[in-house]
């Protein structure tokens, strides 16, 4: 048989281990894997190795951040820095603006990306009110049409749900079969952080770092590992940053519950020092929750390679550094609380996760698709059409 294009020489990292073989494609489907095919367009990757296309499922693009905060992707470059990185999907979120319901959120973020991307695109939901339009008719109908998993925050002001409300939207996941992802932190330990920090003189970006510490996710992790105990729904804890809250997964599927887990490249690279470099550049690593001390880099590989995350994501939600839409917001270098949340990452999580784990003998070839594509495609409802080099899947492929 003619493919319309072989990818030959490679080793392929396949689910059934590693091999050395050729890749057919027709129509943009895998064909046939095996030896010796012949294509229209034979692509020689000798010496190179063929892992399933990134799928990066925790992403923020075109995603406004506060009144006049705007991120610095839009689809088309946020899904070209993607493609440079080896993705062919990314998940970015809907997040409804004020007065908006969820699907008009998902009507305009749909609008937003129309036309402007370089690699395939499906949505994540930030559910940040329980009113009855949203939980009773927007959620669900959205839920049947394919919008399966949400997001709900622990912390930000104007987006964290309390405990109840958190409990009502898992509810509604139970009912019809969703999955729902938790940022966990505490939001009431870090405004009394805050405003303390603040009356002390301490405004500058590393107490960003100071007034989020380990508890503040550990106790929320935990929290909110019982609330989905309580409703009877499994959950994802997205963006984990240290060994406290890592035990807190591990505890609970020790108890039989099922708990999925993300963890980021900024875990492992980064440390709150970073954001005590000098002048306003500590800006540049303000996220949540924030880079800790090295002590825990080990602590979060150990999740990685024993796998207890199963996602190994960038949460890429990058702003301009020397702009007042950006990390210079009004007021930003005046206390932290102003400076927007979030570090770019949707190019280099790939080559992170490559050079510090596969090359350093940490993860096989194997271990680093399940983290950065299988696993994604498995949890969020597209493999086997995505996240494998198999059979009758789509061609997403990294070389
Ligand atoms: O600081 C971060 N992580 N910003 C992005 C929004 C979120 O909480 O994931
Ligand atoms: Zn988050
Ligand atoms: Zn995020």
């Amino acid at each position: 048989m003619r493919h319309d294009t072989v990818i030959w020489g490679a080793r392929v990292v396949t689910p059934m281990g590693e091999v050395k073989t050729d890749i057919g494609i027709v129509q943009g489907r895998i064909e046939t894997i095996g030896t010796a095919l012949d294509g229209a367009d034979m692509i020689d990757a000798s010496g190179l190795i063929a892992l399933p296309g990134g799928i990066d499922s925790h992403v923020h693009i075109s995603q406004p951040s506060g009144p006049g905060i705007e991120m610095a992707d839009d689809f088309t470059s946020g899904t070209r820095a993607a493609a440079c990185g080896g993705n062919t999907t990314v998940l970015p979120f809907c997040l409804p603006e004020e007065g908006q319901t969820l699907r008009e959120a998902v009507a305009a973020y749909r609008a937003k990306a129309a036309g402007k991307c370089l690699t395939d695109v499906s949505f994540h939901l930030i559910v940040k009110s329980t009113d009855p339009v949203t939980l009773g008719q927007d959620l669900p109908a959205l839920i049947r049409s394919g919008y399966t998993s949400f997001k709900v925050f622990m912390t930000y002001e104007g987006l964290r749900l309390t405990d109840r409300q958190i409990l009502e939207v898992m509810a509604v996941a139970r009912e019809y079969g969703a999955m729902v992802m938790v940022h966990a932190e505490k939001e009431d330990a870090i405004e009394f952080l805050r405003d303390r920090a603040e009356r002390a003189g301490e405004t500058g970006p590393c107490h960003h770092a100071s007034t989020r510490p380990i508890p503040v996710e550990r106790e929320a992790t935990h929290r909110a590992i019982s609330l989905a105990e309580i409703a009877g729904v499994p959950l994802t804890i997205v963006h984990v940053s240290n060994g406290a809250a890592k035990e807190e997964i591990e505890r609970a599927r020790a108890r039989g519950l099922t708990v999925y887990a993300e963890t980021c490249p900024q875990y492992i690279t980064l440390t709150a020092q970073d954001l005590d470099r000098g002048g306003f550049e500590g800006a540049k690593y303000v996220c949540s929750p924030p880079p800790r001390t090295s002590e825990e880099w080990p602590k979060i590989w150990a999740g990685i390679e024993q796998g207890t995350f199963d996602l190994f994501s960038s949460d890429h939600c990058p702003f301009r550094f020397a702009d007042l839409a950006g990390k210079d917001a009004p007021g930003a270098r005046t206390s932290f609380r102003n400076i927007p949340n979030g570090i770019p990452g949707v190019e280099t999580r790939l080559a992170i996760l490559f050079s510090e784990g596969v090359m350093t003998g940490r993860l096989t070839l194997e271990q680093f698709a399940d983290l950065t594509a299988t696993n994604h495609a498995r949890l969020y409802g597209q493999y086997p059409r995505k996240g494998a080099i198999i059979v009758g899947a789509d061609a997403d492929i990294t070389l």
